[in-house]
């Protein structure tokens, strides 16, 4: 029996995030420039894209350029910009063919506007696509994106749209960049690192994580099934005890 036959298909988690990392060192590993790996974890991008849009999976969130990235060297920089116009470019097709909606959450503005309107066009394109949400998290950083929440909140409640009273979690969820989309119940990082990096603080307060050492660019369907099984294995309990979760 193949990883993917043995998945039970009404227990996938609606939302799975990634974070892509290992780039550098795949590149390293091989003598190259660690542009190299970046232009190889599009492969990695594509498989685990496809095999979720295939499974039914309805939201998949990549980490793909933090706000911390930016003070990377700038010949990196510059490369990754490039790679994300290109790869936008040359996937739309494939996107449209597998019935994917592109989104994208981060500070948008600081993008060079060669990406902005490759981004733009090609989630405007994919708008009206109804199988997986497939989100880029792009000059994102969960700190920006809770600063930006709680300037909205204290926009509206200097507006008097606002009750402080009212404010609850679903009130910081609705300013979030994800507002709509439900929290991850599976966040997985890849090149054995066990950090989360500014990444999603706030909605993945109840993800399960799952941590492997493989490299991005060696990322394939069958990493992701085995991801998508550990998680089908675990007890997510909320808070609540194990039998009262039984029950
Ligand atoms: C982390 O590896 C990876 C990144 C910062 C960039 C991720 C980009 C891609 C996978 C390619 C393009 C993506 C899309 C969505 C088109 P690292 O460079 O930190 O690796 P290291 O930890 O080994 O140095």
């Amino acid at each position: 029996m193949s990883l993917k036959d043995e998945l039970i298909q009404d227990r996938l988690p609606a939302h799975v995030a990634i974070i892509m990392d290992g780039n550098g060192r795949w590149a390293k590993k091989r003598g190259n420039s660690r542009v190299f790996g970046h232009k190889h974890g599009v492969t990695a991008v594509r498989e685990v894209t496809e095999a979720a849009a295939e499974l039914g999976v309805g939201y998949l969130t990549l980490y793909a350029f933090s706000t911390e990235n930016w003070s990377r060297p700038k010949t990196e920089v510059d490369a990754l910009m490039s790679l994300l116009v290109s790869t936008i470019s040359s996937e739309t097709a494939t996107l449209m063919k597998n019935n994917v909606k592109l989104n994208a959450i981060g500070c948008k503005e600081s993008l060079p506007k060669g990406v902005q309107s490759k981004l733009e066009t090609c989630i405007e394109k994919t708008s009206t696509n109804t199988g997986l949400t497939l989100t880029l998290a792009l000059s994102y950083s969960s700190r920006w994106e809770i600063i930006e929440a709680v300037k909205k909140v204290v926009q509206d409640v200097k507006d008097n749209q606002l009750d402080v009273s009212k404010i609850d979690a679903d009130v910081i969820s609705g300013k979030m960049a994800t507002a709509g989309i439900p929290d991850p119940e599976l966040m997985i990082r890849t090149s054995g690192e066990h950090r989360i990096s500014n990444f999603l603080l706030w909605q993945l307060a109840y993800s399960e994580l799952y941590f492997c050492d493989i490299l991005w660019p060696d990322f394939r369907r069958d990493d992701f099934y085995r991801a998508l099984l550990d998680f089908q294995g675990r007890e997510r309990r909320f808070g609540k005890t194990g039998d009262q979760i039984k029950k």
